[in-house]
């Protein structure tokens, strides 16, 4: 099999963001099929990280009935980042693949602050460990109101007290993404139409840059 080069200005690590809901994991995978489809190579990978250890560590925080203070959940997810950029993506951009993230960076900027930690601390984390983040150049937006996205994830259920605290977090979490698409300059897409229409605007959207 051919593949085909990336042209130089064309994106290559290129991040899907989002609530959960927002429907990134399906309009990802089309993405990375279309791109397959046109003969480039795409590496897909998500955070937290499916194959590995650091990934896993996120996974069980998260599925504990055990709460952490929201630094625990600060110092898990950027230790899987790190990881992820240094054995994962940094290989993938050097082999001379796309790189596309379910999810990065800017999901610790959106849901840690949610949990009540400041900006300025995740930064100050990162300076003390002297590490910066690797910038994505493409980060794709999906946005979706709160109701859309809960009613795609637990159907049409009365209001449990559970379901209104997720409610009231995700609301902040999509405000805190809104405010950072307009500092990182996202593709803000709107999510809350047919999954076949907002592939074909992402694709009218980025699809210039993969002739
Ligand atoms: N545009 C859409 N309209 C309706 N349902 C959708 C849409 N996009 C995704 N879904 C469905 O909603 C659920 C969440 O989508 P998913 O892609 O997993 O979102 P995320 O990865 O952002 O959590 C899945 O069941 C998916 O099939
Ligand atoms: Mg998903």
């Amino acid at each position: 099999m051919e593949w085909k080069e990336v042209p130089n200005t064309s994106p290559r690590f290129v991040v899907f963001e989002g609530i959960d809901g927002s429907g990134k994991t399906l309009q990802l995978s089309w993405l990375s099929a279309w791109l397959q489809k046109r003969k480039y190579k795409v590496f897909v990978t998500e955070e937290p990280m499916r194959e590995s250890i650091t990934g896993h560590f996120v996974k069980i925080a998260l599925k504990s009935k055990e709460k952490y203070p929201p630094e625990i959940y600060l110092l898990l997810f950027l230790q899987d980042r790190i990881n992820h950029i240094e054995n994962y993506i940094k290989p993938a951009l050097e082999a001379g693949k796309i790189v596309l993230s379910d999810r990065y960076h800017f999901s610790t900027l959106a849901y840690q602050t949610a949990q009540g930690i400041e900006r300025s601390k995740i930064d100050g984390v990162l300076k003390a460990l002297n590490y910066e983040i690797l910038q994505p150049n493409l980060t794709i937006f999906i946005d979706v109101p709160v109701e859309v996205a809960l009613e795609r994830i637990y159907g049409r259920t009365k209001g449990t007290v559970d379901l209104y605290e997720k409610e009231e977090f995700l609301r902040k979490v999509r405000e805190n993404y809104l405010e950072l698409a307009k500092e990182f300059n996202f593709l803000v897409i709107d999510g809350d139409r047919d999954p076949e229409e907002i592939h074909e605007e992402i694709v009218k959207r980025v699809g210039k840059f993969y002739p």
